[in-house]
């Protein structure tokens, strides 16, 4: 890449390329040809505030300095969301849900694989409040992402009015507390909802996860697609064995699964269950 006279710092081909490769490593995250300025500007972040003067001492930085690939790896992933995202989801799982308790039994176990800021987990805790008509549904959700950043937000289960403006307004007086004072423009999730779920960093590329085996539902939607094919068949290798016999997989709207992978079949718009 020819380097730009108003960028900042020296930026060129094999910068590009070397980060692609990292991030590619760490993450499994694939970056295109048409990332080239986005790793520029989200990187630089890091060299400014680590006081450096080029992309080559950033990576010789990340070569000595471990801690450093958590905060690389934050910067380069893409965090978007929101609540409720792709509604069809929702009501299937209201639906999961209903049927698999059945009057009693065990809590059902929800992971959410690609929590991101937590709009996710929250619709799914929202989802569980509602079916159950309780602020103490018989539901466990396992909140993940490799993201500390975006788990801290998550925890924190704060959200500026903006990101619920399309909410029903009924789930909005349920379960959400309205910011007063230096909070105001700001809602908050009910506490009750973050008492069901648990957030996690868990890089899914790692060779094992701490998640336990019977789940009912796994939410993996939108982070498939940075990944290439084969890791893309590995993780589904590995997930489906965590579901309970007839488990769910929702996948995001993009995220067909392959016709040949048959431990799962297509029980609805990007909703799979487990078979024998
Ligand atoms: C586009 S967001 C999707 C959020 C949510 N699932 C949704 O559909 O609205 C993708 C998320 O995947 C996470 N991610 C990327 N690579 C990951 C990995 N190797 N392990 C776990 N999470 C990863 C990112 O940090 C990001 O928060």
């Amino acid at each position: 890449m020819t380097q730009d006279r108003e960028w900042e710092f020296d930026y060129d081909e094999a910068d590009f390329e070397a980060i692609r490769k990292r991030i590619r490593q760490a993450a499994g995250i694939q970056l295109g040809d048409s990332k080239r300025q986005m790793v520029y500007s989200r990187i630089v972040r890091r060299l400014r505030s680590l006081n450096l003067n080029s992309f080559q001492q950033y990576l010789f930085y990340l070569d000595d300095h471990p801690n450093e690939i958590e905060l690389f790896i934050n910067a380069l992933t893409t965090n978007l969301t929101s609540f409720f995202r792709e509604p069809h989801h929702f009501k299937a799982l209201n639906q999961i849900l209903l049927e698999r308790y059945q009057g009693g039994g065990r809590a059902l176990r929800i992971w959410c694989a690609a929590a991101s800021t937590g709009e996710e987990p929250y619709s799914i805790a929202m989802t569980a409040c509602q079916t159950f008509e309780s602020l103490t549904p018989p539901v466990q959700i396992l909140a993940t992402d490799i993201d500390s950043q975006v788990l801290r937000t998550a925890q924190m289960g704060v959200y500026p009015e903006s990101r619920i403006k399309d909410l029903d307004p009924t789930l909005k007086r349920a379960y959400l507390l309205r910011g007063k004072g230096d909070k105001s423009g700001m809602v908050r999730m009910r506490p009750e909802l973050g008492r069901l779920i648990r957030f996690q960093r868990l890089n899914l590329l790692d060779r094992q996860w701490d998640v336990k085996p019977g789940l009912d539902v796994i939410f993996c939607r939108n982070v498939m697609i940075y990944f290439d094919k084969s890791t893309q068949m590995s993780l589904l290798d590995r997930m489906v064995p965590l579901l309970s016999d007839d488990g769910y997989y929702i996948a995001g709207h993009s995220e067909t699964i392959d016709r040949n992978f048959r431990a799962l079949r297509l029980v609805g718009k990007t909703l799979y269950q487990r078979q024998a």
